[in-house]
């Protein structure tokens, strides 16, 4: 069972993902003097469910103190982390690590303002509910997706060019939880 919020799907479909591995990477420093934002996404390859794996795990997983890998207001966990697809939405699951399957729409679209979201194979969105951090949380989760990214060598970017309002309605959050942000990943074009 999900930890923090429990939103609406959740446990129709899991898909367990494997280990992340948590050794290794790029030199922690070299990351940070790295990082940058990069649109260029190669769509013809995938991202493998070992890369997947870790990046929902520097975002949202459970770390070595059983603790979530970023810290949240009052320990609150109120934050979700939703993995969009052309044929459907999940929910990930830190203390699980795995994906639950919430239903069986493809929302890429509302994301896609600028014409280089259609070339991303991967597509993150950051929900939060509106009581305490949940920005300041979304906000830690997004750089540790940019810095595992750089230490592997994924293109990445944040983006609030989204369709909030459609986004919250199509995945059925509740009043009180709102989509905040997309970051796209993918492989550059060589
Ligand atoms: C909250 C937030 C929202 C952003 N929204 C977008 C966006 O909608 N589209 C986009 O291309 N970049 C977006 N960006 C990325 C910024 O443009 C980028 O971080 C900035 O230009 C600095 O570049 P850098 O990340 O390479 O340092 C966003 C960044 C943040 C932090």
């Amino acid at each position: 069972m999900m930890a923090g919020v429990v939103l609406p799907g959740w446990g129709a479909e899991v898909k367990t993902l494997p280990a992340p591995d948590m050794t290794g990477g790029m030199p922690l420093m070299q990351a940070i003097a790295q990082r940058q934002s990069k649109r260029d996404f190669d769509p013809a390859q995938a991202v493998d469910d070992q890369t997947l794996s870790e990046i929902l795990w520097v975002a949202w997983g459970m770390n070595a103190h059983g603790k979530r890998t970023i810290p949240t207001s009052r320990n609150l966990q109120n934050m979700a982390l939703y993995v969009l697809t052309p044929t459907g939405c999940w929910q990930y699951d830190g203390p699980t690590h795995s994906l639950s399957k919430v239903n069986d729409k493809n929302l890429i679209p509302l994301c896609e303002r600028q014409d280089f979201v259609k070339n991303a194979p991967l597509h993150l969105l950051y929900v939060i509910k509106n009581d305490r951090g949940g920005q300041n949380h979304v906000g830690s989760a997004y750089q540790n997706v940019y810095l595992y990214a750089t230490s592997r060598g994924l293109s990445t970017v944040i983006r609030a060019m989204i369709d909030i309002p459609a986004l919250n309605r199509e995945l059925g959050l509740p009043a009180d939880y709102t989509a905040v942000v997309h970051q796209c990943l993918g492989w550059p074009v060589k």
